[in-house]
């Protein structure tokens, strides 16, 4: 008896270490024909995530806007709005179906753009600025080289 329970607390545990990789650390996703990594999303959710993007962008062109003309005080603004993260606003869905690795991306991301405000607050100056926002940018070139969305349920 003992034995059977020992074995059914494996099985019980390989079934939710299966579940947990399908479910959050591989996320929704198929292979795509170009080599990158197709999330599928609800229709809503994929608009969630292209309207937080849309905004990153208008925060990088807000900040090195700002850094060209020496206002030390905006470029850390827009870099703070860039790194705050609101889980509540994120939809559950969202999250259940973004892999692991593309959600560690993301939200590192925002933490760097919380860095990049907290530098530019202490007195960075602009050149060493811009040359942090280029190393933040590649995780922008790397999640976008890896990973595309789709309207869509495996
Ligand atoms: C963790 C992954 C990840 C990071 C980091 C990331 N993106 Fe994206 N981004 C995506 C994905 C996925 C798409 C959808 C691409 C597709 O389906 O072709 C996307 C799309 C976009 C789009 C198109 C939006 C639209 O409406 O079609 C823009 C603009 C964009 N990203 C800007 C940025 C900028 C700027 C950064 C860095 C500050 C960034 N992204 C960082 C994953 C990421």
């Amino acid at each position: 008896m003992k034995k059977l329970c020992g074995v059914l607390v494996l099985l019980l545990l390989l079934a939710l270490g299966a579940m947990a990789w399908f479910l959050v650390i591989r996320g929704n996703t198929v292979q795509g024909e170009d080599g990158r990594t197709v999330v599928l999303l609800s229709a809503s959710d994929r608009a969630f995530l292209l309207a937080e993007m849309r905004a990153w962008l208008e925060s990088v062109q807000g900040i090195t806007e700002a850094l060209a003309r020496g206002d030390m005080k905006s470029a850390a603004e827009e870099a703070r709005a860039a790194g705050k993260v609101d889980m509540n606003q994120i939809p559950a869905s969202l999250l259940r179906d973004l892999p692991v690795e593309l959600k560690r991306l993301g939200f590192d991301t925002h933490a760097a753009f919380r860095t990049l405000a907290r530098e530019i607050g202490s007195g960075k100056d602009a050149k060493d600025s811009l040359k942090m926002l280029s190393g933040l940018m590649l995780n922008c070139v790397g999640c976008h080289a890896s990973y595309r969305v789709e309207v869509g349920r495996k």
